[in-house]
Parts: C-alpha cells; sequence; structure tokens
C-alpha cells in the first residue's frame, strides 16, 4: 500500500487518481488545511476499482500517523503535504518550518518505525533561487529565497542524511515548475483558497467573469516580450511522473532528484494568447509594476528525468488551457 500525504490537494488528487489507474492500493492523509473532503469522492469516482482509504490527520499528530503505520502495509510514501505560499511564509516562518519540516520530521520518525524505506517528496524549482544560468539543471547551486523554498531545501538534505544513515532507505525528490491544468474529465483540478496568487488560476477565473481583470506583473524584464517566463507543466504529466518515480524506487538500488519541467519557457503573454485564443475571446488584462521577489525567467533542463526516470511531459499549452478552462466552467466555485 502507498501512503500519500497531502493527497486531496491539486498535486496529489491528479497523483492519487493515477497511481490507483497504475494499480496501487492507496491511503491518504491530509489535515485538510488546504484541501476539501468532497475531493476524496471525485477521486473514488475517477478510479473507481481501486481501494483507496482517507484519514483525516496532521502529520505532526505521531499518535494518529503511528496508527496509520499500524494499521497498513505501507511499501512507500509519496509526501505531498506541506504548505506552499511564498509570501505567506515569509510573514509566517515558523508556521512553514514547523509544518512543512516538522512534518517531514515526524513522517520520516514512522518511516523508520515501521522500516519503510521508500518516499517520493514534492519539491520546487525554487529550491534554485536567482539563476546562475538557464535551464536550470539538478546541480545548479541551491540558494532558495524564501522561508518556503528553504524548507524544501532542508527535506531535500534531511532525506540525503537519512539515506547516508540507512543504505536501503531511498528517495525521489521531483523538482516540480509550474504545475497548471486539471484533469481531462473537468473533475478534480485546482481550487485555491481566496484570491488566487499564481497566473493560470487567476487567468481562468478573469475569463469566467469571477475576477475583473488580470494584472500581469511587469512588461519591462529582459524577456522576449518583456513579460515573466516559467515552465508550465500539465498536472497529469506530473502526475505521472510519481508514479514513474515510484517504480524507479521499486527496480533501481538509487536515489534520485530530477527537475519535472518540460524543457521550455512560455512569457505571461504567450500564456494569454493562448488562452484567449482557446476559449474564444479577449481576456482582460492590464500591466502593473513587477511583484516583489519574481525572478524574470527561468525554466527545466528536463532531460536528467528523460535519461534516469524514462519520463517526459507530453502535453502542450494548448491541452493545460483547455484541461483548466474545463476544470473552471464546470465548477464554477471550485469543490463544493
Ligand atoms: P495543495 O495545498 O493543494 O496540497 C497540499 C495538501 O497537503 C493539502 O491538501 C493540505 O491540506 C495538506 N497538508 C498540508 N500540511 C499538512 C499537514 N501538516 N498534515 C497533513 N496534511 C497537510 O498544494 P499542491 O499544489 O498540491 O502542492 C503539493 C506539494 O507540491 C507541496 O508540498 C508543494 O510545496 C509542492 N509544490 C507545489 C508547486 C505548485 O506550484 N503547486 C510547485 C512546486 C512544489
Ligand atoms: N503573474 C502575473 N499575474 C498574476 C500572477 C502571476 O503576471 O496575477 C506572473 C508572475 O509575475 C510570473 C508568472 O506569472 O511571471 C508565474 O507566476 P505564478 O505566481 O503562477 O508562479 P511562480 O513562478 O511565481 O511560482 C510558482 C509557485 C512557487 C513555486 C514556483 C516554481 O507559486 O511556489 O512556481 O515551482 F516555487
Amino acid at each position: 500500500m502507498i501512503l500519500v500525504t497531502g493527497g486531496l490537494g491539486y498535486i496529489g488528487s491528479h497523483t492519487c487518481v493515477a497511481l490507483a489507474q497504475a494499480g496501487y492500493r492507496l491511503i491518504i492523509v491530509d489535515n485538510l488545511c488546504n484541501s476539501k473532503p468532497s475531493v476524496l469522492g471525485r477521486i473514488r469516482e475517477l478510479a473507481p476499482d481501486a481501494t483507496i482509504e482517507f484519514r483525516h490527520a496532521d502529520l505532526r499528530d505521531r499518535a494518529a500517523l503511528e496508527s496509520v503505520f499500524a494499521a497498513h502495509a505501507i511499501g512507500a510514501v509519496v509526501h505531498f503535504a506541506g504548505l506552499k505560499a511564498v509570501g505567506e511564509s515569509v510573514e509566517k516562518p515558523l508556521l512553514y518550518w514547523d509544518n512543512n519540516v516538522g512534518g517531514t520530521i515526524a513522517l520520516l520518525e514512522a518511516m523508520q518505525r515501521h522500516g519503510v524505506r521508500r518516499i517520493v517528496f514534492s519539491s520546487s524549482a525554487t529550491v534554485y533561487g536567482a539563476p546562475e544560468y538557464l535551464p536550470y539543471r539538478e546541480e545548479h547551486p541551491l540558494r532558495p529565497e524564501s522561508p518556503y523554498g528553504r524548507t524544501k531545501l532542508v527535506i531535500e538534505q534531511l532525506l540525503a542524511d537519512q539515506s547516508g544513515s540507512d543504505p536501503d532507505f531511498r528517495y525521489t525528490c521531483l523538482r516540480y515548475f509550474n504545475p497548471i491544468g486539471a484533469h481531462p474529465s473537468g473533475r478534480i483540478g485546482e481550487d485555491p483558497r481566496g484570491i488566487p496568487n499564481n497566473l493560470f488560476p487567476y487567468l481562468t477565473q478573469v475569463a469566467s467573469g469571477r475576477l475583473a481583470k488580470l494584472r500581469v506583473f511587469g512588461n519591462d524584464y529582459p524577456t522576449p516580450d518583456g513579460t515573466g517566463v516559467r515552465d508550465y507543466i500539465h498536472v497529469m504529466d506530473l502526475a505521472a511522473g510519481h508514479v514513474t518515480a515510484l517504480r524507479y524506487l521499486e527496480e533501481r538500488e538509487r536515489s534520485i532528484t530530477a527537475n519535472l519541467g518540460t524543457g521550455s519557457g512560455l512569457s505571461v503573454l504567450q500564456v494569454v494568447t493562448a488562452f484567449a485564443r482557446l476559449i474564444g475571446r479577449e481576456v482582460p488584462y492590464e500591466f502593473v509594476s513587477r511583484r516583489a521577489g519574481d525572478i524574470a525567467a527561468f525554466w527545466a533542463d528536463a532531460s536528467l528525468a528523460a535519461r534516469e526516470l524514462g519520463w517526459r511531459a507530453e502535453l502542450g499549452l494548448d491541452d493545460m488551457c483547455r484541461d483548466a478552462w474545463r476544470w473552471q466552467t464546470q465548477n464554477p466555485d471550485g469543490y463544493a
């Protein structure tokens, strides 16, 4: 059985469907701090024949975690649970260190007690910090610029230390670039609380009339059209990457840290234009000043994942736009 922490969240829910469809039995642990209970029913609906159990618990609740490990024969862990808002992490560093790092320590202790030695971890491109060169390769210097990014880096180091102490302990750290899109059924997708921080949920809510106008943060960057460039990756490709990473841990006697991106960058204006073309009408936007802390451009060198894991992103920007729009139109208020 696979323990999926944070499995009711955006990336976790898509990955649970992919894992279940690949034949894995799942136990999800989530404290619902950034997700809704109704996600579980949607995951089960998309994988009707699978065993998918759920436990409402916080990773830092050691007694609850112990009972999950005691009650299930867990073979490996896919670890999504964490807080992820960069701005909030600057305001509340203790909360981020406690939740992300403290939660992971509690998880690793339970794994150790129960002899579980395989973990796939959600890391982030944010661990690199200001680019010394692009695309980022995995050996690029690691200088995250926010408390959030530093929690990700420290967890990567913790996993390396753990495997140093136990040669049979193996991990994959997956450094995600910018996940967007939704399941093609329109049944699961990204449901941010309040006003979205990220480009894509904001854009789809403008297109649906829920928000008035997209603010494009900066048009004076040293990029081809002056707007920020990112490596947007379809969440379905990301989900498939986790299935591949888990198989890698089962089959190979080594750990790996790999970028999961498409390998190419797109500007904010390219995204807005593609999205408007796909829905068949203009999306109102205005240029405003740069957002504090933003990097002009970054994208992945995705060749290590291709070479070592045999994984490549297959879906393009039109798929991301179409699936995000289907999710938005079928669920205008997100999950019930
Ligand atoms: P999300 O907030 O949608 O999902 C995280 C889930 O973890 C939520 O359901 C939340 O309720 C749960 N959770 C948080 N803290 C918990 C705790 N202490 N105990 C139990 N459950 C807890 O976020 P997401 O976008 O799906 O991201 C998943 C992971 O990927 C996170 O670790 C995030 O940092 C990382 N990541 C996300 C992005 C992105 O752009 N979405 C990029 C890079 C890395
Ligand atoms: N942007 C706008 N207007 C908006 C929102 C974003 O113009 O309303 C621009 C940003 O300036 C940036 C691009 O759109 O150029 C992407 O911004 P996002 O907020 O969608 O994503 P970020 O690259 O800033 O950050 C995200 C996650 C981080 C993660 C990083 C890399 O929020 O946690 O991707 O994985 F670390």
